[in-house]
């Protein structure tokens, strides 16, 4: 994936400062402005997860820090002297092993589990009454998904489930999770429901149930029936309405059977790549869009935590959030500054809507105009979520721009945060570094900050291409040594007060990632695209130990 990126959104800056701070200042801003695009994130060493989440974060508040009067901006800006104190790497003079040979228990009652996404697996794109898809009209347009590969078959878990389930067996676990396909339920968003959709999502959570295994449904990863993006999408309020309606008729649906739910995946994920970097599913490329999706989901979170909660009152509910721990680059004040704000926008944005009823703090001043905020909204955000759910696979570090860099990049000027994946670790087959004290920090913090809530790792995986060698047996040690090192960083939480109540690996199986269509493995189970046929990994076979003794061996008398 190319590391530099362009995005043209002066016409909604330009609306944005007019809505926001009148003709004026938009005026002055416009000038300021007057380049063809902006360039965002042109160090060659940004990689495809910085570029899918920190990415829209900046932009985000660039326009953010654009609307601000020009001393609140300088009040929030690094001084030159940032430049100095970056060759000080703070980053770099802590790393923490979490590669000993000691062994680690966990709770009885923990949950062991995997995650997988209904675009990612299912295929049956068009059958039994199903909707279209954000994403299938998006894989199906030229140009979109590495490959041309589309999710119309992907793992053709509509056909195989059976299989799926059967493989989580092997591996021991206690919790699935899955999730819902919006337009397999209701084809066009709103109105009744397509039994056969529910059938399908009702076999799978008897069979998990009769497997002793936890169906833990997630009602929203990222496939918004088309009609309803035809409708304005996210960035159109009334889309939160819709989301409630179709949470109500799957607590209905599934409720009796179903008691852990997780409402969005990943929101900030999806609303960034998806309304303003365009990278994803619609591949809209506008701030205000991105300002306004943000607020609906926000809405959507309160809204249908609300439903879910008024049909089965006893359900768990929460959401699983993408998160990073974001390190200040040096020791200096304006990085450690920048750090917070990294975890404003990475962490937060999505998180303290719902637990505090506000936007976070450290980003002082909020779009409200833009963003089509009204009164009372801040308390129809409120979701009193059950457990956090956390997806971690990295860390971010964080560092002020210097004056002169502000000046010379329009994007550090706006925004004075610059963000970067660590360089430190070992680096995955899609370049992700490997850094599993990020999942201890983070989950130390959230535990912290938000007063112990139960939390969830939602998602954790790594992407190695690892195949069947002669013998057909897949060889895949630099997963379980990924996996054993994040599983320490989840004790070490522990440890230390986290009530963290278990861990899903990314993925089952291998399987159908996004823009990067199927040349990202991330299984524990091995998927030949061609024949669909599933083979347990190495990695597989080492978390079956794990979940079944509860305990996390050695890498080398464990594999
Ligand atoms: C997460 C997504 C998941 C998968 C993994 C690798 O951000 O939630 O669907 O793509 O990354």
């Amino acid at each position: 994936m190319s590391a530099r990126r362009r995005l043209d959104f002066e016409d909604d800056h330009a609306q944005l400062y007019n809505s926001l701070t009148g003709q004026k200042t938009a005026k002055r801003i416009k000038q300021i402005d007057a380049l063809p695009s902006y360039h965002l994130f042109e160090e060659p060493h940004f990689t495809l997860r910085l570029t899918r989440r920190e990415f829209a974060h900046s932009a985000l508040a660039a326009g953010i820090a654009a609307a601000l009067p020009a001393g609140v901006l300088s009040g929030c800006s690094a001084s030159s002297k940032a430049g100095t104190a970056n060759s000080v790497p703070l980053a770099s003079s802590r790393p923490r092993q979490f590669d000993d040979s000691s062994e680690i228990l966990f709770p009885r009652n923990f949950f062991w589990g995997t995650a997988t996404a209904a675009y990612q697996i299912e295929g049956g794109w068009n059958e039994d009454g199903k909707g279209e898809s954000i994403w299938d009209r998006f894989s199906h347009t030229p140009g979109k998904i590495k490959n041309g590969d589309t999710g119309d078959v992907a793992c053709d878990s509509y056909h195989r489930w059976r299989e799926d389930i059967a493989l989580a067996r092997a591996m021991n676990l206690n919790s699935y999770r899955f999730s819902i396909s919006w337009p397999r339920i209701q084809p066009s968003g709103s109105g009744p429901v397509n039994s056969k959709g529910i059938d399908y999502y009702s076999r799978i959570v008897d069979a998990l149930l009769e497997a002793r295994i936890r169906p833990f449904v997630t009602l929203y990863h990222w496939d918004l029936p088309q009609a309803l993006e035809d409708a304005g999408g996210w960035p159109n309020r009334d889309t939160a309405s819709r989301f409630a309606d179709y949470v109500e008729a799957m607590a209905r649906a599934l409720g009796d059977r179903v008691s852990d739910w997780i409402l969005f995946n990943e929101p900030s994920a999806f609303v960034d790549l998806g309304y303003l970097e365009g990278t994803h599913a619609p591949g809209r490329k506008s701030l205000l869009d991105f300002l306004r999706a943000s607020h609906t989901v926000n809405l959507a979170q309160g809204a249908g935590f609300r439903a879910l909660k008024a049909t089965r009152p006893s359900a768990r509910v929460g959401t699983a959030f993408s998160m990073s721990a974001c390190e200040p680059a040096t020791g200096s004040e304006p990085d450690r500054l920048a750090a917070e704000r990294c975890h404003a926008i990475t962490n937060l944005w999505f998180l303290e809507p719902a637990l505090k009823g506000r936007y976070p703090e450290a980003l002082a001043f909020l779009p409200e105009t833009a963003m089509r905020i009204k009164s009372g909204d801040l308390d129809q955000m409120r979701a009193p979520l059950d457990f956090i759910g956390i997806n971690l696979y990295y860390r971010t570090i964080a560092s002020a721009p210097s004056a002169i860099e502000r000046l010379s990049h329009t994007q550090e000027w706006l925004f004075p945060v610059k963000m970067a994946g660590g360089q430190q670790g070992p680096k995955t087959d899609n370049g992700w570094e490997v850094w599993p004290q990020a999942l201890y920090d983070i989950v130390t913090r959230i535990s912290r900050d938000f007063n112990r809530p139960p939390i969830e790792i939602t998602e954790s995986g790594c992407a190695y291409n690892d195949g069947p060698d002669a013998s057909g047996v897949i060889r895949d040690p630099r997963r379980i040594h990924y996996h054993r090192q994040y599983l320490q960083a989840v004790a070490a939480a522990m440890a230390d007060g986290a009530d963290v109540r278990g861990y899903h690996a990314w993925s089952l199986i291998d399987n159908f990632e996004w823009a990067e269509g199927f040349s990202d493995r991330f299984g524990l189970a091995y998927v030949d695209f061609k024949t669909k046929e599933r083979t347990v990994k190495d990695s597989g076979r080492w978390y079956a130990k794990v979940a079944a003794e509860n305990r996390v061996e050695t890498v080398t008398s464990a594999a």
